[in-house]
């Protein structure tokens, strides 16, 4: 264990947070505050079918602002994707990003941002090859599911189709200037997406809260995520029009994007960041089945932190070694899990054994693997990889 005070230990945030039921309404006075006047509004079709981005054109709009619409956003964009945002952005002669939807369109954003304010393509900042040495123009993030944190990470996650590997940009100037939390805006949202984004928030949280990176700050806001998502995952997953309940999870969500701070994440990111290279699956889909297979084989790294995790997941451990406490906080996820009816891994993802091998060297050598709490090899994730093909 590490001693306390040993490390220099630094966080940035550039993300002003707003919250609450009905916030978006103050789209268009925010967005004009940052000194912007013709933002792009990037999202997807599926998300200008709801309705929600007229709106938020309407509020931009009654604000005197210019925006022009960008909906070509797709699931695990990539770099093309990201291109053609960039070229919308020139040809409108934009001067500031508004994201409209789940972390594929905050990311793809950010990535916008990058080229317009650096020049070059995004895959030339991959893992920081080519140093950020610019902020983006103002973006301002309006998430639409409790899932992905993206709103207040430093993260951008884009997909390079050639390769295909999912590549991380990140960095203090990536950071959206302004995160507009309506938790309204994910009543909507299915049952089973309620579930995949929920689970990948709370695999933030518990491998921000597990891994090497972790330090008290983060810890504080990774607890707290975990113990609202015990709580009110199921509930928004029963009943998605329960407000308190979606107002919690995207207060979840958010808490668990800031538990980043400026590291990554452990196995669980790096097995779904990898497989989704591969596999074109949902994000979230990934992160939620693979969190509690990866809690059992890391729980041995730092149970003490495991054992937190049950108590925030509302077990009783009173009587409990340290040891059988985390224990309990693996079975409280996998119990989650179950709850929420995560369909069968092979079934849902198409992948088979025989690709196994592959996959668990791709994770191995994903630089999230560095910070996880416990070793782990390509051995260690085959075995992951084994349980998942067999549940
Ligand atoms: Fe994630």
């Amino acid at each position: 264990m590490e001693l306390a005070g040993l490390r220099i230990q630094s966080y940035e945030l550039p993300t002003v947070v707003k919250h609450g039921a009905g916030a978006l309404a103050a789209l268009g006075e925010e967005t004009a505050r940052l000194g912007v006047r013709r933002p792009l509004l990037v999202t997807d079709a599926g998300m200008v079918a709801t309705g929600h981005v007229d709106r938020a054109a309407a509020l931009l709009k009654a604000h005197g602002l210019e925006p022009a619409l960008f909906d070509g956003v797709v699931g695990n964009p990539s770099i093309v994707h990201v291109a053609r945002g960039s070229e919308a952005y020139r040809d409108h002669r934009a001067d500031g990003l508004v994201a409209v939807g789940g972390g594929s369109s905050m990311d793809t954003a950010k990535a916008i941002g990058v080229e317009v304010a650096h020049g070059g393509r995004i895959l030339d900042y991959e893992y920081g090859r080519t140093p950020l040495s610019r902020r983006i123009p103002p973006l301002v993030c309006v998430p639409t599911t409790a899932g992905t944190g993206s709103e207040v990470t430093l993260w951008s996650v884009i997909t390079d189709p050639a390769r295909h590997v999912k590549f991380n940009v990140g960095g203090p100037l990536i950071g959206p200037h302004l995160a507009l939390i309506d938790p309204l805006l994910a009543v909507g949202l299915p049952p089973h997406l309620t579930a995949f984004t929920g689970m990948d928030a709370l695999s933030h949280a518990v491998e921000c809260f597990t891994c090497a990176y972790a330090q008290p700050l983060t810890d504080a806001v990774a607890l707290l995520a975990i113990e609202y998502i015990g709580q009110w995952l199921r509930v928004a997953f029963a009943n998605g029009a329960d407000v308190e309940a979606r107002s919690r999870m995207a207060m979840a969500a958010m808490l668990a994007g800031l538990a980043y701070g400026s590291e990554s994440a452990g196995a669980v990111h790096a097995m779904a960041q990898t497989f989704g290279g591969v596999y074109d699956v949902h994000h979230g889909y990934l992160t939620g089945i693979m969190l509690a297979p990866c809690s059992a084989y890391n729980l041995l790294g730092n149970p003490a932190k495991y054992a937190r995790i049950a108590v925030a997941l509302g077990e009783d451990v009173r009587g409990c070694s340290t040891l059988e406490a985390a224990r309990r906080g693996v079975a409280a996820i996998e119990a989650l899990t179950r709850d929420l009816e995560f369909p069968p891994f092979a079934a849902f993802t198409g992948a088979t054994a025989a690709d196994i091998p592959r996959l668990a060297r791709m994770a191995a050598d994903d630089p999230q693997t560095i910070g996880n709490p416990r070793l782990i090899d390509a051995r260690g994730y085959e075995k992951i990889y084994r349980g998942l093909f067999q549940a």
